[in-house]
């Protein structure tokens, strides 16, 4: 009777082949990838948070493995040496268990040094991936570009396996946005409204994708604001939040806007970038260029501005003029996987290259096209940065403004939707939304 084969199977198997093709791009025989190892603080005995090499994780749900390395030979079962040091100060790495074993020869060792007996005689054939910290004395990551360009690009077509981990990101995250929610409603602090969410979503500060970004008020127009006041202001009037959660070294990364007055003008404009997010995750179709989308996004956002009375210009002539760029300064969305901004956003193709955003579209990530099995991000924003503000009013742009209705909207920050959207070949999947709406049905 054959093993029923389950999504990771097929995952590895789809991973094997491209190691495969990757390895002969490069004119190598072997794949050895790092997992990593701590980073030290400077003059100190404390280290950073361990963040495992993403390309290691891609292959098992191993987050925490310092020290130990993967073998990938072409033919052979992938090779897992395993580090689990003697150690009575520190919990050790557990030794590796789950569905996973099955399809790894798993060596363990004691000390990281152990590694290089296994490893030294396929290093001079072998493409070795990692961080110029993580090499041994004769296994020295090489990171060749044709490998990492192949790899790099093929990670952006997500495995079912992979939807599965995105899913149960998305699901971790949206209950830790609903908890978040209801703390603001509370009157929280931005510190408690963080740690409301960490309880909720189950996961520490290192475990989250990336530092939750929690904003009451003005700090709304701050796009990564991460201070986390520790006292709650006398008046909450709007929460932003973009936070994440992590499943097996899988990312999800949502934002939502929240007023504490829903009935007023506040709500409405976060009503209006909902519904013109909404429309921007229906065009995450196979074939949609995504700086189109990003430029269409911003003819969508200067009508939203037109219609809250906040510019007197019609929306070609805010895009043209880059009057909306002022309130929607940063790129519509990113690929998004094993980190929250994937790799290979710019890649024209797999032998690498880099094809770059629009003019005057400095900070947009993704510049390929929208192909099935690819994750991004739509996340359009509207904000009221002094900075840019003041910038915008030495123009003679500015008499095009109404710039009482910018006081007005200034206390509240700004507004960011944010989702995460699987491209098929069909229907784009909105997996923060169909998570959140699993949590409210
Ligand atoms: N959370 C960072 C971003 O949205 O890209
Ligand atoms: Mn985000
Ligand atoms: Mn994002």
């Amino acid at each position: 009777m054959t093993a029923q084969r389950t999504p990771y199977h097929e995952h590895l198997d789809i991973l094997r082949q491209r190691a495969g093709q990757a390895l002969e791009r490069g004119g190598f025989d072997h794949l050895i990838i790092a997992a990593g190892r701590p980073l030290r603080k400077f003059a100190d005995d404390q280290d950073y948070p361990f963040a495992v090499n993403p390309g290691f994780k891609h292959w098992l749900p191993l987050l925490d493995a310092p020290g130990s390395w993967l073998v990938i030979s072409p033919g052979q079962r992938p090779r897992l040496i395993f580090l689990q040091p003697h150690d009575y100060w520190h919990v050790v790495p557990a030794a590796p268990t789950g569905d996973w074993v099955e399809h790894f020869d798993i060596r363990i060792i004691r000390q990281p040094l152990e590694a290089e007996a296994e490893l030294k005689a396929l290093a001079p054939q072998a493409a070795i991936l990692g961080a110029a910290a993580d090499a041994l004395p004769s296994v020295i990551p090489n990171n060749p570009p044709a490998v990492v360009a192949y790899l790099d690009y093929h990670r952006a077509y997500k495995t079912g396996y992979e939807l599965e981990r995105m899913r149960q990101a998305s699901a971790l995250g949206t209950a830790a946005h609903l908890a978040a929610q209801r703390a603001f409603r509370a009157g929280a602090s931005e510190l408690e409204i963080h740690l409301a969410y960490m309880a909720a979503a189950g996961q520490t500060e290192p475990e989250l994708p990336y530092g939750n970004i929690i904003c009451l008020n003005e700090h709304s127009a701050i796009l990564h604001y991460t201070q986390l006041q520790k006292r709650a202001p006398a008046e909450s009037r709007s929460m932003l939040i973009d936070a994440g959660a992590s499943a097996a070294g899988y990312a999800s990364d949502i934002t939502r806007s929240h007023a504490r007055d829903t009935d007023g003008e506040f709500q409405s404009l976060i009503e209006a970038v909902d519904a013109a997010e909404r429309g921007f995750a229906a065009k995450v179709v196979a074939g949609q260029s995504y700086p189109d989308l990003h430029i269409h996004a911003h003819h969508v956002l200067a009508g939203v501005l037109r219609d809250h009375g906040i510019l007197r210009m019609s929306p070609e002539a805010a895009v043209a003029q880059g009057v909306s760029a002022v309130f929607f300064p940063h790129g519509l969305g990113h690929l998004i996987g094993l980190q929250v901004h994937d790799v290979a956003g710019f890649a024209p193709s797999d032998h690498g290259g880099h094809q770059p955003p629009p003019e005057g579209h400095p900070y947009l990530r993704m510049t390929r096209g929208l192909e099935p099995g690819m994750v991004v991000t739509i996340e359009p924003g509207l904000y009221f940065i002094d900075m840019l503000l003041a910038e915008l009013k030495t123009r003679p742009v500015a008499a095009q403004v109404d710039w009482a209705r910018v006081e007005a909207f200034r206390p509240y920050g700004g507004v960011r939707i944010e989702d995460n959207v699987l491209c098929t070949e069909s229907a784009p999947e909105n997996m923060t939304r169909d998570a959140f709406a699993r949590h409210l049905s």
